[in-house]
């Protein structure tokens, strides 16, 4: 049946990687053919929803859907994670935002995904290899559990790299490792492209910074309207300020200020934490008496459960490389 014309977004399909991090794909002709690598949407899920920045993480113009792979990192990502199944609405999915990923002339790139930041660096990596250049990869996990994507990023690299803290997967090491051993053994890498967790393109940033590497990273400040209006979402860029939202949201990696990143993301913890506690009890108190509170959800299973665990690559400034948030 043909139901586009109902209002919102439709789910088509939902995978889960982990007990935090999962995939939607929504029914989205006009953004799939729109979209770009390197851009963004906002979600709303219902009428009382917050605006949710998140990557496109990939389009499939034929079929004429976007993916996006979420970390549930709080309440309204925790909403998502327990209600949208295949068949859900969202109520709006708005973009594409952002710049589109500059390819240039690039021959040589290195890609790097730090957790989630698979999902976001994907499409590069793919739009690099059809541009012609010559792709290294090199994603990292915690550990092998973690681990997704792995063969559909391979795929679209010359060569492959692949990290974990624990050891359980590829290097024992963190991404720097992999960047480490992709610069030894290329002395012409044009540019290096780092997403995951601020603490992650930080590192990275540094690492490429003495051998003058060109660095790109995607910044994830806390953003409002989206479009250059509220001014939520600033970034230090050197000297200058900018709005990741529309003219992000990738900058140079060595003229950001990632400290500053840092602690804006820090700034509503508390408030972020009351959202998350007062959503979790209004579950709690939705369920019938006799029923099972952990068959209805992570977050229906009782005031003992604080924020979620989150991996590697959680879009939140406390992340602390090699360690679960709040460990
Ligand atoms: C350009 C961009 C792309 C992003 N892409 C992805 C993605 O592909 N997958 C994914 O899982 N997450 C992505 N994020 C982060 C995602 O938007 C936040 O995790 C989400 O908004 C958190 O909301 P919450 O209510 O679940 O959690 P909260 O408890 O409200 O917040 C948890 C943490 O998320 C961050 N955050 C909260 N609100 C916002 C906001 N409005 N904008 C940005 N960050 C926020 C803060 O660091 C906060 O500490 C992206 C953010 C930006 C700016
Ligand atoms: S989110 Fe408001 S200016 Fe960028």
């Amino acid at each position: 049946m043909d139901n586009r014309h109902e209002a919102g977004f439709e789910i088509v399909a939902r995978e889960d990687f982990s007990d935090v991090t999962f995939l939607l794909e929504i029914d989205h002709p006009l953004m799939a053919k729109a979209a770009r690598p390197g851009q963004f949407v906002i979600t709303i899920l219902h009428d009382h929803g917050e605006r949710i920045p998140l990557t496109i993480a990939d389009f499939d113009r034929e079929r004429g859907t976007v993916t996006l792979v979420i970390q549930a990192a709080g309440k309204s990502t925790r909403e998502m994670q327990q209600t949208c199944r295949v068949g859900t609405r969202l109520l709006s999915v708005t973009g594409p935002m952002g710049e589109p990923t500059d390819l240039g002339d690039v021959r040589k790139v290195v890609l790097v995904g730090g957790g989630l930041g698979v999902a976001p660096v994907f499409p590069q990596a793919r739009a690099y290899k059809e541009n012609g250049a010559y792709v290294i990869g090199i994603i990292g996990f915690r550990t092998k559990e973690l681990v997704f994507w792995e063969d559909k990023f391979k795929a679209c690299c010359d060569e492959f790299i692949i990290c974990s803290d624990d050891g359980s997967v590829g290097i024992k090491g963190l991404v720097t490792e992999g960047i480490k051993r992709a610069i030894r053994k290329h002395g012409d890498i044009d540019r290096l492209v780092a997403i995951g967790p601020p603490i992650m393109m930080k590192a990275a940033a540094e690492t490429t910074r003495p051998h003058g590497i060109e660095t790109v990273v995607s910044l994830n400040p806390i953003m409002v309207d989206g479009t250059g209006m509220c001014g939520g979402c600033r970034v230090k860029i050197g000297d200058g300020i900018k709005f990741a939202c529309v003219d992000g949201p990738e900058f140079d990696g060595h003229e950001v200020d990632f400290d500053d990143l840092m602690n804006r993301l820090q700034r509503y913890k508390a408030d972020e934490k009351l959202a998350f506690e007062k959503w979790s009890e209004d579950c709690r108190q939705q369920l019938p008496e006799d029923s099972d509170p952990a068959a209805a959800g992570p977050a229906a299973s009782g005031p003992e459960r604080q924020q979620p665990q989150v991996d590697a690559g959680m879009f939140d400034g406390t992340y602390r490389m090699g360690m679960p948030k709040g460990k």
